[in-house]
């Protein structure tokens, strides 16, 4: 696809040849998120629970940068459960309200997959109908627990060979191929508006196995199995180049299905070449620009997902698969796909607005103690077109005790809002804040300062976030301020 670039674009382009990535970006780029919502894409990154519990910059920048969460892990079959009937959701559950407080949606990953099948199913010995049932009580359980609060299912994993075929996992060979049949009905049953995907690696160009899986989706469709879309994981290694114009080819007659697409676990492993460190970073920002360009450019490719965000915590390391650095810093990928963003947008007329944010403000402070009264002041620039503001703060579980709610309004008094600490039964967390989003014309302008102004009530926080979101004239939700207090 042929993008005329605005003059913009080009500058920014040209700066990029003349100066490397990283000095041409001077001028803070536009978080993904923002970019990704003009877009309508869901940009997604998945999340280890850890980090998420512990380390304030992960959890500033994932918050910062994406629209979608997917559980790394802890929905795998073998985390959630490791006797028959029993399940263990605190992970899962704390993953997916953290998405939800902060406007993220979640893709499920995953109901079936040959790998991480708790010890009891593998050495159970079960016959084919007693490992129907088992399969679909699992999937019942999980997705009804979610039901609603969980848009996209991941329902069978890797289950095809490389060569084609099923692969011969203990579902395949004990149930037969009719497991993947079964297993989108029953997910389709416990939510009826979940959309629902078969996800596989090396699928995304035409191959003998792509074939399969089309052939294979194909079937599933003509028979009325409610599937909406094929995943690819695209985890990728410099030395073997996705073919792009293969990846349309294939994107297209899965479109022609009434499919969608989504590029589910994005890495680039690098540590494969050995040449020098920066060229080697180019390639890879080339990979991520290229798949998100070539997403971009198709309507129904919805997501694009990364198998992490940070090479501090990456299934691949050693190797630095990812966008940010192990400090957070972004690198020669994050560009790449900020310019994969830009030009799409351009092309499409879109204005892609000044960074309502010059600086993002996350902002780390020392251990609260309680009863001390925390000032934080943040200033929006540029903000024309935005209407409402959310300020939101959550603490991890751990250090909740009981107390009581208190919606704050940041309106009332002028450009500066207190709001009380307090436990919120319905969410089952400490949220230190709210003023609900609406439309508020009144905070057009530039420059508006607001104070946020609260006390401690509760004696050890690990970590403690606050986001201040904004909704747009469209109802888009935008990320405006993250800041972290932690100990
Ligand atoms: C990986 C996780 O990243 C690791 O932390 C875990 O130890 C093993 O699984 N394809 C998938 C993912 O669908 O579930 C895998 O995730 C990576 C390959």
């Amino acid at each position: 696809m042929v993008h005329k670039l605005a003059p913009v674009v080009l500058l920014v382009l040209l700066l990029t040849v003349l100066t490397g990535f990283a000095s041409a970006q001077t001028a803070a780029p536009q978080p993904f998120r923002m970019l990704a919502s003009q877009a309508n894409l869901d940009i997604g990154a998945a999340v280890a629970l850890q980090p998420l519990l512990n380390d304030p910059q992960y959890v500033a920048t994932l918050i910062r940068e994406f629209n979608l969460i997917v559980p790394e892990n802890a929905l795998k079959f073998a985390v959630l459960s490791s006797a028959p009937g029993q399940y263990n959701f605190s992970g899962a559950d704390y993953i997916v309200d953290f998405a939800r407080a902060n406007n993220m949606k979640v893709f499920g990953h995953v109901l079936v997959w040959h790998d991480r099948i708790p010890a009891w199913v593998l050495n159970g010995g079960y016959n084919r109908d007693q490992l129907l049932t088992i399969l679909r009580n699992h999937i019942t359980t999980v997705v009804t627990r979610y039901r609603g609060k969980i848009a996209y299912w991941d329902v069978v994993n890797e289950a095809v060979n490389p060569t084609g075929g099923y692969r011969a996992s203990l579902w395949y060979t004990t149930i037969g191929a009719d497991y993947i049949e079964t297993a989108f009905r029953t997910a389709h049953e416990a939510d009826p508006n979940a959309l629902l995907f078969y996800n596989d690696y090396s699928n995304e160009g035409l191959t003998a196995k792509s074939d399969f899986i089309y052939n294979m989706v194909k079937d599933l469709k003509a028979r009325g199995v409610p599937i909406d879309g094929v995943g690819f994981h695209m985890h990728q290694r410099l030395d073997f180049p996705p073919d792009m114009a293969k990846m349309r080819q294939n994107i297209a007659r899965l479109e022609a299905l009434g499919l969608q697409v989504r590029i589910t676990e994005m890495d680039v492993q690098i540590n494969v070449s050995t040449a020098p460190l920066a060229e080697r970073l180019n390639q890879q920002a080339k990979f991520f620009g290229d798949a998100l360009s070539t997403c971009l450019s198709f309507s129904v490719c919805t997501g694009f997902t990364s198998w992490g965000f940070t090479d501090k915590y990456t299934w691949r390391s050693p190797d630095t698969p990812l966008m940010f650095d192990s400090a957070y810093q972004p690198k020669p990928a994050y560009f790449a796909m900020n310019n994969a963003f830009v030009s799409y947008l351009a092309n499409l007329g879109k204005v892609v607005p000044e960074p309502t944010v010059p600086s993002l403000v996350i902002q780390t402070i020392g251990r609260p103690v309680p009863g001390q009264v925390l000032t934080v002041a943040f200033k929006l620039y540029r903000m024309a077109g935005l209407y409402g503001l959310e300020t939101r703060c959550q603490i991890p579980p751990p250090a909740v005790s009981s107390g009581g709610y208190t919606d704050g309004d940041l309106f009332t008094g002028g450009n500066s809002f207190v709001v009380n600490g307090g436990y919120n039964p319905a969410e089952g967390s400490w949220d230190i804040a709210a003023s609900r989003l609406r439309p508020n014309p009144a905070i057009s302008g530039s420059g508006t300062a607001f104070t946020l102004r609260f006390t401690l009530a509760q004696a050890t926080i690990p970590v403690l976030t606050c986001t201040a979101l904004a909704v747009d004239a469209e109802g888009r939700v935008l990320p405006l301020a993250v800041i972290t207090l932690s100990g």
